[in-house]
């Protein structure tokens, strides 16, 4: 059948519901991050860096999925066209981005979670299960540790910036179709 053997031109229903629920997913964990740490000291604060850890560790075990997928399922090659109307440093910029976040997925969160481990307060995610500490509760490793998470997720959010902003310029202004790749439900 030549639907089966044909290259295919578009991410898979799996890989978009991936995309899309870790897209809102960042930007939601990112806002609390941002919000948490300006409360002051409360229950409520408490409340929320506990949900933000939870939502951390649950995007970290939905990271290891989504890379799994896309080592299992090969991305669609660019389009010819869209590949000869690009100069070299766009595709590599294209490639090098795309391997950046999926760096970050994993190093934002797990950052996270030896910043937590060493600053002594372990995880129990959901309040249920008590997850394992990977670095000693140690005061100075937690101070150096800190900014790095920090640091990670505004790298994430800028790499982000320029990825939407990407994706944005192939539909509105080179209009060459990139993004219904990424789109359920078009073509
Ligand atoms: C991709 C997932 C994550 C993102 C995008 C993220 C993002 C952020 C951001 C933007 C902040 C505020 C930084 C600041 O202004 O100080 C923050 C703080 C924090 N995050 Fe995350 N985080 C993630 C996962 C995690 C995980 C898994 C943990 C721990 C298990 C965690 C623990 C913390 C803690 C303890 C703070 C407060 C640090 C402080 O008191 O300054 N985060 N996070
Ligand atoms: C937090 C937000 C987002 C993150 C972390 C993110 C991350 C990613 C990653 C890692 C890929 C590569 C997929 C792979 O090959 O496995 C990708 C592809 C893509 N993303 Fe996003 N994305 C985000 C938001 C968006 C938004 C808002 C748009 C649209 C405006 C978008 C449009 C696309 C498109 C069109 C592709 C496919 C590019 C191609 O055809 O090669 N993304 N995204």
């Amino acid at each position: 059948m030549p639907t089966s053997t044909a290259a295919p031109t578009r991410y898979t229903a799996t890989a978009m519901a991936l995309h899309w629920l870790l897209a809102l997913a960042l930007v939601g964990i990112f806002a609390v991050g941002l919000y948490m740490t300006s409360l002051p000291f409360s229950p409520a604060r408490l409340k929320l860096y506990n949900w933000h850890k939870w939502a951390g560790v649950s995007i970290l075990a939905l990271s290891a999925l989504r890379l799994l997928w896309r080592l299992t399922h090969r991305p669609p090659a660019l389009p010819a066209a869209v590949q000869a109307a690009m100069p070299r440093w766009q595709q590599l910029a294209h490639n090098a981005t795309h391997h950046l976040l999926y760096l970050l997925f994993f190093a934002v969160p797990l950052i996270g979670w030896a910043y937590s481990s060493a600053a002594g307060f372990p995880i129990v995610f959901l309040g249920l299960v008590p997850l394992p500490d990977f670095v000693p509760v140690n005061a100075d490793l937690a101070e150096l540790i800190k900014p790095w998470h920090e640091i990670s997720a505004y790298a994430l959010a800028a790499l982000v910036v320029l990825h939407v902003a990407a994706a944005l310029k192939h539909h509105f202004i080179d209009r060459d179709g990139l993004l219904a790749r990424m789109l359920p439900g078009r073509g």
